[in-house]
């Protein structure tokens, strides 16, 4: 299509995982398990529903604001970010989008731990930048040093640390993110769409807002299972957020999301449930599928392994119900790798079951 951008006319087109209908119709199967793309699978709050239940219908004609005040006074008693560092997007996605529009020029470097999160690619192909891609080390954490002589020599305009990262599920040191924060002259984009899970199990970096050059991204997908309402928040300097503001589409977030996201932030005691029951079957699903292949330490909502073949591993364990993300082709991994949600107990009993028939 002649009239489309270059850098969109050579990307290649996304591929979704395939869906729980697609699988069952395919394979003739009557029940089937996504844990494919790490969902929430204890669902959401009550008291979020409960919000989306009674919105009054008379505002959906109207636009919403900018600052959705209850999202923000929530998310600031929820995390201790102040509402006036504080953005919201559409989605964590969203939010992302928006920073590259702040910093990023055509032909300009975005440096990438990797593996990591696939959309970053996206994003970076889309504004016909040059991704720099920086191998994790034998765990997949950061490689702190080689980071900073890269950047040295790259002069990047954005790095993006993803922790926990996804899809390898380690958080990373906060004194290995501080250096390279205090090393880097550049803004660190640090996203944190699994830091609840980190908190509960591990680190989460949430406190290092305050250097100038840092933005900590967190979403409503993960731990609290509002994927579909599509809202990301993220922290930053004052300044930095001023700018941010003339860059945003101006509706990001509707009143019915940011109502219902208000609330489930202040659902403590779902999201323990979450976390909780969350740390439980991760446990389990490390040791027991830990007895047919490595599977790596995690504190996220999935487990990272290395099944040997990981297509064909895919593709047996969808034909018996079971969904899981084959991440061989994500820059950095190799043919081995797949990426695997926790599910409820059943679901990963299935999984187990399953698994032990294939090895
Ligand atoms: C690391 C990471 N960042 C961001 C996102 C996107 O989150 P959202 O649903 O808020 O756009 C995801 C979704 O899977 C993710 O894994």
């Amino acid at each position: 299509m002649q009239f489309v951008r270059e850098e969109i006319r050579r990307m290649k087109a996304y591929e979704p995982g395939k869906s729980e209908d697609y699988v069952k119709r395919k394979y003739g199967l009557s029940r089937v398990v996504k844990l494919a793309s790490n969902e929430n699978p204890y669902g959401v709050s009550p008291k979020a529903i409960e919000s989306l239940r009674k919105f009054n219908s008379e505002l959906l004609s109207k636009y919403p604001e900018t600052f959705p005040p209850q999202l923000l006074e929530a998310i600031e008693s929820y995390i201790g970010w102040p509402k006036d560092m504080v953005v919201v997007g559409a989605g964590l996605d969203g939010v992302l989008e928006t920073i590259f529009r702040l910093f990023i020029n055509r032909g300009d470097s975005v440096l990438l731990p990797v593996p990591t999160y696939p959309y970053y690619h996206t994003v970076i192909q889309v504004f016909g930048a040059k991704g720099v891609f920086v191998e994790r080390n034998e765990e997949f954490r950061i490689d702190v040093d080689r980071i900073i002589t890269t950047a040295k020599r790259e002069k990047p305009k954005l790095i993006i640390v993803c922790s926990p990262n996804n899809p390898t599920g380690l958080a990373e040191r906060e004194e290995d993110v501080r250096a390279l924060i205090e090393s880097c002259n550049c803004p660190v984009f640090i996203d944190e769409a699994y830091g609840e899970f980190a908190d509960y199990d591990g680190v989460s970096l949430k406190h290092l807002f305050d250097y100038e050059n840092v933005i900590i991204g967190r979403t409503m997908s993960k731990a609290f299972g509002l994927a579909n309402l599509r809202i990301g928040y993220a922290v930053m300097s004052e300044e930095l957020r001023k700018e941010y503001l003339k860059a945003t589409t101006p509706f990001p977030v509707s009143t019915l999301s940011a109502n219902a996201a208000a609330k489930a932030l202040e659902d403590k005691e779902f999201l323990h449930y979450v976390l909780k029951k969350n740390a439980e079957e991760r446990k389990r699903l490390i040791k027991e599928l830990g007895n047919y292949f490595k599977v790596y330490r995690s504190n996220a909502n999935f487990v990272f392994a290395d099944v040997g073949n990981a297509s064909e591993f895919v593709e047996s364990l969808m034909k018996m119900g079971i969904i899981v993300r084959d991440c061989s082709k994500f820059y950095g991994c190799c043919r081995g790798h797949v990426r695997i949600t926790v599910g409820r107990k059943e679901e990963n009993d299935l999984l187990i079951s399953a698994v032990s028939k294939l090895r």
